[in-house]
């Protein structure tokens, strides 16, 4: 038998609905592992309710393959969303897929008012949308993290204070 080739462009991209709710807990759950609720991303997500208006599902043949959700929270005074998670699933990565959720995710915030996007992350890799430590040195997260992950874009001002809802 031939070797499945995937393909690298064939994925879309939806708004995250209530029903995709199960298949996402399923693509985390491959993507972090059980450790996924120690991270202090998990504490943020938990100050206030998902913006399903700024959270999309990348689908490939009607499976889900990756997903990028927002949070809306203040750092200090600021109005921030807070990205993540983002994972695609292993098998359909390199293809553009995490790129896109991200993309997508950070016009959604824009558009819905929210211009400053913080996350924490790899800046090697978020360094490609405009994210950047040089602003988030004065961030506090609601438990430890390395501060050198926590990642901004949007703003061309030092964020400063407890992220907050
Ligand atoms: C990070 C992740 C979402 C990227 O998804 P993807 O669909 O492969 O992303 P893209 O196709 O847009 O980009 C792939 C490129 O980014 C690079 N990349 C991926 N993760 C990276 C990282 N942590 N640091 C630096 N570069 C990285 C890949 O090597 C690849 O580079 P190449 O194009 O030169 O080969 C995916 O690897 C994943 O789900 N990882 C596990 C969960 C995770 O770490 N999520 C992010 C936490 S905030």
């Amino acid at each position: 038998m031939p070797p499945q080739i995937q393909p690298l462009d064939g994925f879309h991209i939806t708004p995250e609905q209530a029903s995709d709710a199960s298949a996402i807990e399923a693509l985390l759950d491959h993507a972090f592992g059980p450790g996924r609720f120690t991270k202090v991303s998990e504490r943020v997500r938990e100050l206030a309710p998902l913006r399903r208006d700024a959270s999309f599902c990348a689908w490939d043949s009607g499976r889900l393959v990756g997903c990028v959700r927002m949070t809306a929270v203040r750092v200090g005074d600021t109005p921030v969303m807070f990205l993540g998670p983002l994972a695609v699933e292993a098998d359909q990565r390199k293809g553009g897929t995490g790129g896109a959720l991200v993309q997508r995710a950070c016009t959604a915030a824009e558009s819905a008012g929210f211009p400053v996007v913080l996350l924490v992350g790899d800046e090697p890799y978020f360094t490609h949308f405009g994210f950047s430590s040089a602003q988030t040195s004065a961030v506090a997260l609601p438990g430890p993290v390395d501060q050198r992950r926590v990642l901004a874009r949007g703003t061309s001002h030092p964020l400063q204070g407890p992220v907050r809802y």
